[in-house]
């Protein structure tokens, strides 16, 4: 059931068009992702939900109930921002008793749900710290705890990562997420790494010029991507240009592959087929049907966990991918001719311009 519900919303600045006509719904419980390049209009729409602005249309709607005239303070809201926010002259307890000093609440009560949220996000240890003994992670902790410790019915969090160093981030996005999980909190939450938005999310809703592209599960946006620029922007992708023989058949790199009625009922111009890096196989043969072709290594770089190589394929230019570092593909070397071979089903086809639809 739609427990977060954005009807129309539009928003601008002067003249600027921040959001454009953005209509969503969130399921209870769920954790969303809002995901898009800088500017695309994330954290715009994650403060219209937290009343820091008003939208100039559309409606919000909590549990069905409008809320969208409602202050930021009655909506029952908890929001972590990116830089922590934590009131840096009190006491990390303080910080997080704060909310609900200001309801009003009985010290008694106050004293048991801060230690109680405290010990949920690890640091009732540290209750007595001011924020500037606290690492960075920790003090998003404080930031998590104090938007948890009102029991928000949604959990709004704004790149609540983005300042902290790679590792921890990665351990933190663990934590939020099972955090999230234990607690069955609807979460919408915004980043524009698209790795992260992968890992965390039930839902991605990937954002462009302030307008949804697509919303998915993880593995929808990134296996049917719904137009290029989802398809650019998840992940990474190989585009090459589809050209039609006589007959109608479509050529990619001069050779004939088979494809969906519907792409071909397109007309050639401008029509673009994708594939995934690590769907590429190098120096070995397709046990399926599909495109073989050659290349030649321009750049090979070693991660740990796979090897990257750059080749220069004859005729279309520079293509990536993705290999397991083997033994053999280890002593791969800038220079290197190579054989490569795309299985026809790992092909995605998309209609002309940078923002076409994926055809199916
Ligand atoms: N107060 C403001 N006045 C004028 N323009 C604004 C204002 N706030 C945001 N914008 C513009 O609206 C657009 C959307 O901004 P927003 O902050 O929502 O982007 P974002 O997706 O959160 O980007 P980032 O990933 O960089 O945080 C941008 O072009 C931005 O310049
Ligand atoms: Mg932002």
């Amino acid at each position: 059931m739609s427990h977060v519900q954005l009807k129309n919303i539009k928003k601008t600045y002067g003249s600027h068009v921040a959001l454009k006509d953005v209509s969503l719904s969130i399921d209870r419980g769920s954790f969303f992702t809002l995901l898009g390049p800088s500017g695309c209009g994330k954290t715009t729409l994650l403060r219209a939900i937290a009343g820091f602005h008003q939208q100039d249309a559309g409606e919000i709607l909590l549990e069905g109930q409008s809320i969208s005239h409602l202050g930021a303070n009655k909506r029952n809201v908890g929001m972590v921002f990116q830089d922590y926010a934590v009131f840096p002259h009190l006491s990390v307890f303080d910080n997080v008793a704060f909310g609900l000093v200001q309801q009003k609440l009985p010290v008694a009560e106050i004293r048991e749900r801060v230690a109680a949220i405290l010990a949920t996000v690890q640091l009732d240890q540290h209750a007595q710290r001011m924020p500037h003994q606290l690492s960075g992670g920790q003090q998003q902790r404080v930031g998590l705890a104090r938007a948890l410790v009102i029991r928000p019915k949604v959990l709004l969090m704004d790149e609540p990562l983005s300042n902290l160093d790679a590792k921890l981030r990665v351990e933190l996005r663990r934590d939020i997420r099972s955090l999230q999980q234990t607690l069955d909190i609807t979460t919408v939450y915004v980043t524009h790494d698209q790795e992260e938005a992968l890992s965390i999310s039930d839902q991605v809703c990937v954002m462009h010029d302030g307008v949804v592209q697509q919303v998915g599960t993880p593995w929808i946006v990134y296996n049917r991507p719904a137009n290029r620029f989802v398809a650019t922007f998840v992940g990474s992708n190989n585009f090459l240009p589809v050209a039609l023989e006589g007959a109608g058949q479509p050529l990619v790199l001069g050779q004939s592959l088979a494809v969906p009625k519907s792409v071909t009922s397109q007309g050639a111009n401008g029509l673009v087929a994708s594939i995934r890096p690590e769907k590429i196989v190098v120096n070995e043969a397709l046990s399926e049907p599909g495109l073989h072709f050659g290349g030649v290594v321009r750049q090979a770089m070693f991660t740990g966990r796979e090897l990257q190589l750059t080749i220069e394929v004859t005729g279309h230019g520079l293509i990536e991918a993705l290999t397991e570092p083997s033994a053999v593909m280890i002593a791969l070397k800038p220079g290197d001719a190579v054989r490569l071979g795309v299985r026809a089903e790992d092909f995605l086809f998309f209609a002309p311009g940078v923002s076409g639809a994926l055809l199916q």
